[in-house]
């Protein structure tokens, strides 16, 4: 299928690695030139190099905090300036702390609501102007599961999330009129080093070795294993390009069917 993407320009936030980077590479493939953020410069600029070696793609990398105004707007200009246009956004960011409802004070809400809400906030405004000059503007939100599911010490992931869920629900009717679209994809488990480092803390906590601790979080899920980070980019590629011209306002999981609800 020809998604009709090739020599669109996409910015992907929080892209060094993970599911952020794993859409880099997938966009990239397709031909989609590419301006990757996170914090980290040499680990943002070797997985740049890496993909544009890999697909024969410009790759570019700028270093840039989400929860910084004022990095985040530079990064925007130089994205701007670098290819001449923006075609999509792929909204994106470390994911917040797990745990109780109790155990987090306010300056952690403060963080989360920082690290996920307001940098999309913040970010989406910036390069809306630039998706209303290309006449098939995408915008593409990375959430988690946890907004259509209890998910175990999700509180301020669910909490915070369900706001980005809120305004893209909006921004899809306001921006319609200008053929831009606005989704938002729910990972369940997906192999990263977030999964490995917070994901399966409590198993390996207990004595389990990762690849045990990986089989136990399986039993639960529908497909019995792990999500691969390039199961949730191929959506993400399909939903930024031309073939998803009529698919906007959703919230779609990629999760291996592990969110139980009927709707
Ligand atoms: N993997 C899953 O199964 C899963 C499931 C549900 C939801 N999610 C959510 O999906 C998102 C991505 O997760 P992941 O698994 O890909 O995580 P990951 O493997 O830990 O990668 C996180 C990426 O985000 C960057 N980053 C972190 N904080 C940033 C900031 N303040 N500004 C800019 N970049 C930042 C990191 O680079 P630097 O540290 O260099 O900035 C890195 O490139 C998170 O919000 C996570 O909660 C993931």
């Amino acid at each position: 299928m020809d998604l009709g993407i090739q020599n669109k320009v996409a910015v992907v936030l929080a892209a060094s690695k993970g599911l952020g980077r794993a859409t880099a590479e997938a966009l990239a493939a397709e031909g989609v030139r590419v301006i990757i953020g996170s914090r980290n410069r040499e680990e943002l600029e070797k997985t740049a190099q890496e993909i544009s070696k890999k697909t024969g793609t410009e790759v570019v990398g700028f270093p840039v905090d989400v929860t910084d105004a004022m990095q985040v707007e530079n990064f925007i200009v130089k994205a701007v300036q670098q290819f001449g246009q923006l075609d999509i956004l792929i909204n994106n960011a470390g994911g917040p702390p797990f745990g109780p409802v109790e155990s987090f004070d306010e300056n952690q809400w403060q963080a989360a609501f920082e690290l996920n809400l307001l940098s999309t906030v913040r970010i989406t405004r910036l390069v809306l102007p630039h998706l209303k000059k290309t006449g098939s503007g995408r915008i593409i939100n990375i959430v988690s599961m946890s907004v259509k599911s209890v998910l175990d010490g999700s509180v301020l992931s669910t909490s915070i999330r369900m706001g980005v869920i809120g305004m893209a629900k909006m921004l899809a009717d306001e921006v319609g009129p200008d053929q831009i679209t606005v989704n938002n994809v729910c990972p369940g488990m997906i192999l990263t080093d977030r999964i490995r480092s917070s994901g399966i803390k409590k198993e390996l906590a207990a004595g389990l070795t990762e690849e045990e601790a990986l089989a136990e979080k399986a039993k639960n899920i529908p497909l019995r294993r792990i999500g691969k980070p390039e199961e949730l980019a191929a959506l993400i590629t399909f939903l930024a390009s031309e073939k998803a011209s009529y698919i906007t306002g959703t919230t779609i999981q990629v999760d291996g069917g592990v969110v139980r609800s009927i709707f």
